[in-house]
């Protein structure tokens, strides 16, 4: 199956899989999670999420995929409150943002906010990811699950890189990192959802972080349903899906995941004096 530089199964390099049924079991085992991404700075969560809930997801936004909805506006950098996040599908082509903060990539992002419409019916999903989070974070099981929490608030977003290109070049999440810090929560951590499997989705590339200074294509040992969890000194990206395939912007294949990343509207009102 492997068509990469990392073998399957090779020793000292996968993440370390964590076998839960529940978020409660996740509290049980949280000091144990904690170390390994201390240690490791990834941590592998299984059982929390059902994989049939992914596949499913999976096939309906393939039905509905349309090119025609990719939005030129990111309306989440317009939004004056969190609230005013609509639902909307963004392709980002290209390099974004400078220095240290500067990514290049290709990917689509599907933006759900929780107090919009389920289109997926992942909204399940994403309230245990955020739990999750929540949890490694140590505040309040409900923090900026159904809502915003001032400012700040949870991005339910699902990521597609597209077969024939589809990339995010490696990075530390120095952005996002940002916005825990400055509400008042300790570290950093993102939760990621697994949704696509390596050798029936997409063939060649995917995710991967670094570990010992080698490229670890982490669908090689995940799979769809399971929870990644890294921090802030977790060097990571997407290796180019299936680069040999040409490229089809108006196909919905390709490599997919999630995430419940903490945002936080940008105040536009002047500060007095
Ligand atoms: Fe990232």
């Amino acid at each position: 199956m492997s068509t990469t530089g990392v073998a399957a199964g090779a020793v000292g390099v996968e993440p370390h899989v964590f076998h839960l049924s529940s978020v409660r079991d996740f509290h049980d085992q949280r000091a144990e999670v904690l170390a390994t991404l201390e240690r490791e700075d990834v941590a592998l969560l299984r059982g929390l999420v059902e994989p049939s809930v992914v596949r499913e997801a999976l096939a309906r936004i393939a039905s509905s995929f349309s090119r025609a909805n990719d939005s030129l506006v990111d309306h989440k950098s317009h939004a004056v409150a969190p609230r005013d996040v609509p639902n909307y599908q963004r392709l980002m082509l290209g390099e974004h943002g400078e220095g240290e903060k500067n990514r290049a990539l290709c990917m689509r992002i599907f933006h759900n906010p929780s107090w919009n419409e389920d289109e997926w019916g992942l909204h399940e999903v994403f309230r245990t990811m955020t739990q999750v989070r929540n949890a490694v974070y140590d505040v309040e099981p409900n923090y900026c699950l159904d809502g915003p929490d001032g400012d700040v608030y949870t991005l339910f977003r699902v990521h597609h890189y597209p077969a024939g290109g589809g990339f995010l070049g490696a990075h530390r999440d120095g952005v996002a990192a940002s916005v825990p810090e400055r509400a008042g929560l300790q570290g950093y951590v993102q939760a990621l959802l697994v949704m696509s499997e390596k050798g029936a989705d997409f063939e060649a590339g995917g995710g991967y972080y670094y570990k010992d200074g080698r490229r670890v294509l982490y669908e090689e040992f995940s799979r769809p349903g399971d929870i990644l969890l890294y921090n802030g000194q977790t060097l990571h990206g997407v290796q180019t899906v299936d680069p040999y395939t040409p490229i089809d912007l108006d196909s919905a294949a390709g490599r997919y995941s999630a995430s419940v990343t903490l945002y936080r509207v940008y105040r536009r009102e002047m500060s007095m004096g």
